[in-house]
């Protein structure tokens, strides 16, 4: 990779074929998982389950404003780690990388969409390793470790303020953010500058249904309920300041390097060059959301399934050293990425589909994560569970989550002080959830401490 390799403007005219062979599963689905508002109540387990009994390798139409054609749903556990682990037939790097879709060319936001592919989650093959190398040190065990001492703190300040509270939105006050501290700790970003990342976070959660709404109101001729003007701008100021601050701070870590990920990403030097502007942007896009709101949801989707099943908690609590149980279980239920894409780059099969070259296909984690095959009475939450550790929800291969190792270490602290302080914690209201079926990102859920 050199200064001047840009991947948004080489893969962005790749071509994406329709289905080369004969579908072999015909489908009626009950819902589509196109439609945005069917994520606000959660994801959509039962549609999953439809599909994976009915048609596990399914085709399914594109999403809105898509020009290409749709992608293959994949639901079964070991068709997904099977495409995984295969990255040299199914590319994380061809077309729109990892993303389903970008929409059509006119709607593209200008700055965001070069950046949602500029990032090493979609590169294949060696420069995919490189890069990735260039991140791995802040991913080891013994900066973690001491990385756990600020948190372990950061966790028990937060709950101080928690307590002083009392009723609260758990996301806002708790969840969101352990999340940006740590973080914030490994990128080296400044105490003052941190609060701006939640609101950036807020905004890319409602991205994709906000571009969406808006052409669909357009096509339909509503002028009066299109989204306000005001809103729109505001929009994309945000996404502005989000890309300027990017710059400015990987300029600095530049200049002067500190022991952080930032200054490592700034400087890091691929075939002897500089990373060019496109993916510097792209990569600081895609760690400051690909480290936030996983861990964020993960955290509230606990809390919550705890709530629910209290005998679950109980068991916890009668022994802390089932915390570890409860981690892997929570993360294999809540699933908080939700899918992933990868595209054929030969004929092949997938279980009894064949699929020709160039289609699109989409992994979607929450499905394989209740796969029966894998997991007995794959719906009941139970931290007892003897395979939780073997879910999805990290991906698996080459790409798996970088950041698994910090995520478990935050869950770990959040859960174990959490629930030793608060053992008899209630949720007051609704949960609110974001429209998105790409991040399970879970906005609101009232809980109240004490009696
Ligand atoms: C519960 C929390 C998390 C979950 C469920 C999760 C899930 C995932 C998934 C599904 C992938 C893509 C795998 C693939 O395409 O095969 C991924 C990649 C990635 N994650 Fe996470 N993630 C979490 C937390 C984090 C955190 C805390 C960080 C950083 C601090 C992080 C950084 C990354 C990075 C950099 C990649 C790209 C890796 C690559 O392309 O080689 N993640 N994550």
């Amino acid at each position: 990779m050199s200064k001047s390799f840009v991947l948004s403007s080489r893969v962005i005219n790749n071509k994406i074929n329709h289905p080369s062979f004969e579908k072999r599963f015909s489908h009626n689905p009950s819902n589509s998982l196109n439609d945005l508002d069917l994520f606000r109540r959660g994801q959509p387990f039962d549609l999953y389950k439809e599909l994976r009994e009915s048609a596990p390798v399914f085709f399914h139409p594109p999403m809105h404003t898509d020009p290409e054609p749709g992608y293959w749903v994949l639901t079964k556990y070991k068709d997904i780690k099977t495409v995984s682990m295969n990255p040299k037939i199914f590319s994380s790097q061809y077309s729109t990388g990892n993303l389903l879709t970008l929409g059509s060319e006119e709607n593209r936001h200008p700055k965001l969409f070069k950046s949602t592919i500029d990032h090493m989650l979609n590169l294949d093959g060696e420069m995919h390793l490189n890069l990735r190398k260039e991140h791995m040190p802040f991913f080891k065990h013994g900066y973690i470790d001491e990385l756990q001492k600020k948190v372990s703190l950061k966790v028990s300040d937060l709950l101080d303020e928690a307590e002083k509270l009392n009723e609260f939105n758990l996301v806002k006050e708790i969840s969101q953010q352990l999340p940006i501290f740590t973080l914030s700790e490994i990128l080296g970003i400044p105490e003052s500058d941190r609060q701006k990342l939640i609101e950036w976070m807020e905004f890319l959660e409602l991205a994709q249904y906000f571009t969406l709404e808006q052409i669909k109101q357009n096509e339909e001729g509503i002028t009066d309920t299109t989204p306000d003007p005001a809103l729109v701008e505001m929009f994309n100021n945000m996404i502005d300041e989000m890309f300027d601050y990017g710059r400015f701070i990987l300029n600095k870590k530049k200049d002067k390097p500190e022991n952080d990920l930032l200054s490592a990403i700034a400087n890091a030097k691929i075939e002897g060059e500089d990373l060019s502007q496109e993916f510097l942007d792209g990569s600081w896009l895609l760690i400051v959301f690909a480290g936030n709101d996983t861990t964020r949801n993960t955290m509230s989707g606990g809390i919550k399934l705890l709530h629910e099943n209290p005998e679950q908690k109980q068991l916890v609590l009668d022994d802390f050293e089932r915390v570890s149980g409860l981690i892997n279980e929570t993360v294999r239920y809540v699933s908080p990425v939700i899918h992933m894409r990868r595209t054929s780059l030969e004929e092949t099969f997938i279980g009894e589909q064949k699929i020709g070259p160039y289609e699109k296909i989409a992994l979607w984690y929450g499905a394989a994560n209740r796969d029966p095959e894998i997991f007995d009475s794959p719906d009941e939450f139970n931290i007892l569970r003897e395979n939780a550790d073997q879910h999805l929800a990290f991906g698996i291969g080459r790409h798996t989550c970088l950041g698994k190792p910090v995520a478990l270490m935050q869950l770990r602290e959040f859960y174990s002080q959490f629930l030793s302080r608060f053992p008899y914690y209630q949720i007051t209201g609704d949960w609110k959830v974001a429209p998105n079926n790409f991040v399970h990102a879970i906005q609101e859920i009232p809980i109240r401490l004490k009696k």
